[in-house]
């Protein structure tokens, strides 16, 4: 699969026992930043595509605890990934300045994102266009 800058599948320890499943996602260990935000996702139909957008700031982590979806990932240079959320252990890493769409939710995704920022609709890219211009910009 195509390296996306830094993008990257994280796998969770599971503490389950005979009771049931425990799965532990400490901020600055497991999870590559210090969270300061959470927020879930669920009821999105099978042919919603949400995120659509790069994020200048924020650094996220995406879990599907429940069901499974689909992250679509560009780096604004002609590469592209698709990764699978079907488990409740694992978990993708979405460095800043990477474009995502969330998509192909089952009818019980619940899909858990952890974000290393509050929430600051300014540092939200949701132009396409504005998105690879700005990757261009850095670059030069
Ligand atoms: P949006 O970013 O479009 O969701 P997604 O990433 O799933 O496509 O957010 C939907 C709405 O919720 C939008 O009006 C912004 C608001 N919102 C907040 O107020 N705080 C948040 O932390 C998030 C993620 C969204």
């Amino acid at each position: 699969m195509t390296d996306i800058n830094g993008v990257r599948i994280l796998e969770f320890s599971q503490l389950g026992d005979a009771r049931g499943h425990l799965v532990v996602a400490e901020g600055g260990r497991d999870i590559p930043f210090n969270i300061k935000r959470v927020f879930y996702i669920y009821g999105s139909d099978q042919n919603v595509v949400r995120g659509k957008h790069a994020n200048r700031k924020t650094e996220f982590v995406l879990i599907n605890v429940a069901g499974t979806s689909k992250i679509k990932v560009k780096d604004g240079e002609g590469n592209e990934a698709v990764y699978h959320l079907d488990r409740p252990h694992i978990g993708i890493y979405l460095p800043t300045m990477v474009w995502k769409d969330m998509y192909d939710f089952s009818s019980d995704s619940v899909l858990l994102v952890l974000a290393s920022e509050h929430y600051d609709a300014d540092e939200y890219i949701r132009s396409y266009d504005d998105f690879i211009k700005e990757i261009r910009n850095a670059m030069q």
